[in-house]
């Protein structure tokens, strides 16, 4: 779906929420000329030099680069996409976002905006009901006795469905929801024309996406009895998928996992895993929610970790699904390794009984995937006989044959070549044999557009000759132009939007023009919208020196005369042909001759 929200509504979004009080909750800021100025919360550093201006509702730090807008604030700090961090600034601002902005309102956005409402009130029943010094008891009993404190309890908002057939539905219906919203919601089902109340008679988990609604729950039973009278009961139960929980596109914990200080992220299977291993005070962990991982699930870690450490159950199920989560993982461009634990079937299990340290141990020790993969394979046959080995290394060739770094491949041919004790050219000869079955029909010939598009690309690169006097000299003609519409009206007579020398500037230079055109005056927390990364500090720093960038009319000419020069000198410093050069130098002549003329 094209995400496009309108600029009214971005600009309404950032007049309501300012950015001087927003940052003021991370940075402690002192004002400091026009600025505000406090310790950049994005490096580490001991003398502030992250500038807040709250005329311009920009930040910038001047050691680290970071900068944007209060929307790109949010981004980074609550690590949310650009729409996220949008929708999460109109909650705050109490701002209803209107039904015709389609991006952030498809068609089922009341129901879902009910439906979430819904489920906080029963995530609260829930927890209330294990509160309750009666109806509570035997949950209550039951999280003790898996170690679970009354403060990890509050932290997830884990719950207790009572035994009941509907007292969750009367619960709701005195809230004003209807029983069809309940049971479309996912909260009761429907039987022979009677509804009932879905969670009966269990610990409730709610699930809780990184925006901090609840999205659907997880309920277990309390005995591991897995019949009543004679019917089977599953262990766990599930939310159904409804319009606001996607099974595959969300993790349980993330929302705590996001915010945690490691720059990994540990997956593994069950609710009870990640609760037990975050209690003991490790936060970055996450898990599925009761299917197998998908590629939603393996790019939405990869927003927040570099490396997935898969932490999956000891037993067979467990390491079949430890493969598939690898092969998921890299299909998608992620990285993962594996933690091994020994004696023990979960995470849980392994943290109950052998402590936190041990596991920080086994953390650390994380197996790299594919060598994991490989030892896999080198259980299944005797290497110690010839047989074995030779279908060993066919086996474990056809891994590295998937394996795009090869650096990576030359230690493993290594590897594999010192574990059997077959030749490291006859290791390396089976690899080649693998890879050269599936190259040629992996990378098709090139066509005429792509090379074609590769030589406009080169010649880009090459022309592409900048100086720092000509940058300094467009930085600080767009930063004037930007302020001023009569300033802009000389610009725009001698130098094109496409004429800037970076991509930056270029796209910089458009949206400007593009708002005077627009009879607007560019606002910069809008603009810088549409740049991220290295460009929107290139960008952002064009806004953020604008009181330093005082000028008049005067200062646009000289700027552009200087621009045209510079442009000059690095033609005249690069041309070879005599007869070319001497038209170069003339060009100059003239164009100082000019200058000479208006400063007179
Ligand atoms: N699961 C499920 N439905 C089941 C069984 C399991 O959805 N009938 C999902 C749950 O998300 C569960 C995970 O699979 O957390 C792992 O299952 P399992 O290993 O059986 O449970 P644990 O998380 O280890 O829970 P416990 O320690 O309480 O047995
Ligand atoms: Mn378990």
């Amino acid at each position: 779906m094209p995400r496009r929200i309108s600029d009214d509504l971005i600009a309404r979004i950032c007049d309501e929420n300012d950015i001087i009080d927003y940052v003021s909750q991370y940075v402690q800021l002192k004002k400091t000329g026009r600025d505000y100025s406090g310790l950049c919360p994005f490096h580490h550093e001991k003398t502030p030099s992250f500038h807040v201006s709250q005329e311009k509702q920009l930040f910038h730090c001047f050691g680290c680069g970071a900068s944007g807008n209060l929307v790109q604030f949010v981004m980074r700090t609550e690590n949310l996409d650009f729409v996220d961090s949008l929708k999460f600034l109109a909650d705050r601002a109490g701002i209803i976002i209107p039904e015709d902005d389609v991006s952030l309102n498809d068609e089922n956005h009341a129901k879902k905006k009910k439906l979430l409402a819904m489920n906080k009130h029963a995530a609260r029943f829930f927890y209330n009901c294990l509160k309750d010094s009666s109806i509570g008891e035997k949950g209550r009993q039951y999280f003790i006795k898996r170690k679970i404190s009354w403060k990890t309890v509050t932290v997830y908002g884990l719950g207790f469905a009572p035994d009941s057939r509907d007292m969750l539905i009367k619960h709701l219906t005195s809230k004003d929801f209807t029983v069809d919203e309940i049971v479309e919601g996912g909260l009761a089902v429907r039987r022979e024309g009677r509804v009932y109340d879905k969670f009966r008679n269990r610990v409730m988990f709610p699930i809780i996406d990184v925006r901090g609604n609840v999205i659907g729950f997880g309920g277990r039973i309390m005995d591991d009895k897995k019949e009543v009278n004679g019917y089977k009961i599953p262990k766990y139960l599930n939310s159904p998928e409804t319009l606001v929980f996607d099974k595959g596109k969300n993790l349980f914990s993330l929302n705590l996992a996001k915010n945690a200080k490691e720059s990994d992220v540990i997956l593994c299977e069950g609710y009870m895993d990640v609760i037990s291993v975050y209690q003991a005070g490790i936060k970055n962990i996450v898990a599925t929610l009761g299917t197998a991982i998908t590629e939603n699930q393996a790019k939405l870690m990869m927003r927040y970790a570099g490396e997935i450490l898969i932490c999956y159950d000891s037993d067979e199920a467990g390491t079949k699904a430890a493969l598939r989560a690898i092969d998921i993982i890299s299909s998608v461009g992620g990285r993962s390794r594996v933690i091994r634990l020994k004696n023990a079937k979960d995470p849980d299990e392994y943290i109950n009984k052998n402590g936190v340290e041990k596991f920080k141990e086994a953390v650390k020790n994380a197996m790299p995937s594919t060598e994991f993969k490989i030892s896999l394979i080198k259980k299944q046959y005797d290497t110690t006989t010839a047989d074995g080995k030779i279908l060993f290394v066919d086996e474990a060739a056809k891994i590295l044959a998937g394996i795009k770094d090869a650096v990576e491949v030359d230690a493993y041919i290594t590897k594999i070549a010192d574990d059997t004790g077959i030749s490291r050219d006859a290791v390396l000869g089976k690899y080649r044999e693998k890879t050269s079955k599936n190259t040629y029909r992996r990378i098709p010939l090139k066509t005429e557009y792509q090379k074609k598009n590769e030589r406009k690309e080169r010649e880009i690169v090459r022309e592409e000759k900048i100086t720092p006097g000509l940058i300094a000299a467009e930085k600080r003609l767009l930063a004037l132009i930007s302020q001023s519409k009569k300033l802009y009206r000389i610009a725009e007579k001698c130098i094109k939007a496409d004429d800037f020398s970076t991509p930056t500037y270029r796209k910089l230079a458009k949206l400007i023009y593009e708002s005077y055109s627009h009879d607007n005056t560019p606002e910069p927390a809008i603009i810088l919208n549409s740049f991220s990364g290295d460009e929107l500090a290139e960008a952002s720093e064009v806004f953020y020196n604008l009181e330093v960038y005082n000028g008049d009319e005067a200062t646009v000419k000289e700027l552009l005369y200087t621009i045209t020069l510079e442009k000059l000198d690095i033609r005249i410093n690069s041309e070879t042909d005599a007869v070319s050069l001497a038209e170069l130098f003339k060009e100059r002549e003239k164009v100082l001759e000019e200058k000479n003329m208006w400063e007179e």
